[in-house]
């Protein structure tokens, strides 16, 4: 016996490469089980609006390969407030449903807190590129964000060798270095500057100047969006470096496009059908991940209040290996 037998689900706040995939695993892990389910389109907009529709297999036939998300996605400044949050758990019990699915980042959690608070079973997905959410080795949408980023510094160390200057390139991630972090040490970065840990400009532009010294070709500086504009870093090198050149790249949302990766397919399935089993099992008001291989339940109040620890391991490693 299932706990619930009408479920919704919801994409909201930036969209991340693999939310079809996790749309899709949610919709036929719920059909499967013989559980109705309902799209909200344009997340918690959508829901004030009451724009609900059933799905069915067809619904996500065609989508684990694709980009962006078919339910679409806004940001609802309504929905921030207590009477936005109680209207939309009473057009959810208006139709029935019992049980929500919330895929989206840090602020999307925070509302699926809160409608877990007004009694909606609610379970959070982590859908976002920032990979700032806790309680999961990794969010959906990160790993392909991480490629796209290491695919542009391929290219632009290409331009960058050929010319003998450096480049500076800034990639997203709000408050989150992870996107700066994983694609610098995948792609070779000198520099790698995120808001978790102190930096100087003079230290960055003497690391550039001594490494063209010692013959390097070219040099590779990431900035995370969290630390300021790549722009002004670009500035600060060339008032102390005139000679290194550097040349801003900002990534911006091309970050967020693409289809996404086999990891992020693969781990949006998973999460999707944990989250619906979860349901059925009568587990609510939790955020899924996986973490070393192992899927978790984590009271959504706990993921939304712990700050994702930022891995020093790996940036150590990343500056050791740039030399
Ligand atoms: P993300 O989920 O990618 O972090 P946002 O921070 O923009 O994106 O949040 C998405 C939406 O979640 C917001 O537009 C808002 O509707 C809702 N939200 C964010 N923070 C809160 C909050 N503290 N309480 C209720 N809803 C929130
Ligand atoms: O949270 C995901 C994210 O892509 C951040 O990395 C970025 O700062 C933000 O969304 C951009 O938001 P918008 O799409 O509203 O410009």
């Amino acid at each position: 016996m299932s706990a619930v037998k009408k479920i919704a689900v919801l994409t909201s706040g930036g969209d991340s490469q693999g939310m079809n995939a996790a749309v899709r695993a949610v919709v036929r892990t719920a059909l499967y089980h013989g559980i109705e389910v309902y799209g909200v389109q344009r997340g918690y907009q959508g829901l004030l609006n009451n724009d609900i529709r059933q799905m069915d297999i067809r619904s996500v036939g065609d989508i684990i390969q694709r980009g962006g998300t078919i339910l679409q996605s806004a940001r609802c400044q309504e929905f921030r407030t207590a009477e936005g949050q109680e209207k939309g758990a009473e057009i959810l019990r208006s139709h029935g449903i019992d049980g929500l699915i919330v895929i989206g980042g840090d602020g999307s959690y925070q509302g699926a807190n809160k409608l877990s608070k007004l009694g909606i079973k609610t379970m959070g997905l982590p859908g976002t590129i920032d990979n700032d959410i806790s309680f999961t080795d990794f969010t959906i949408g990160f790993d392909t964000a991480v490629s796209v980023v290491v695919d542009a510094v391929n290219k632009l160390r290409d331009t960058m060798s050929s010319h003998e200057r450096s480049s500076v390139v800034e990639v997203m991630g709000r408050h989150c270095g992870d996107i700066a972090l994983y694609a610098g040490l995948a792609s070779g970065a000198e520099s790698i500057l995120v808001p978790e840990v102190p930096f100087s400009i003079d230290e960055v532009s003497q690391r550039m100047k001594h490494n063209f010294d010692c013959g390097k070709r070219h040099s590779i500086v990431l900035v995370a969006e969290g630390v300021g504009k790549g722009e002004d870093i670009c500035n600060g090198i060339i008032e102390r470096v005139p000679s290194i050149e550097p040349r801003v790249t900002v990534l911006g949302h091309i970050q967020r496009g693409g289809a996404p990766t086999p990891a992020d397919r693969i781990l949006a399935s998973r999460l999707g059908d944990f989250a619906v089993r979860s349901l059925m099992e009568g587990i609510s008001g939790k955020g899924c991940g996986i973490i070393n291989g192992q899927l978790v339940a984590t009271d959504i109040d706990l993921v939304v209040n712990t700050k994702k620890e930022f891995n020093m391991e790996l940036y150590e490693l990343a500056t050791r290996l740039s030399q």
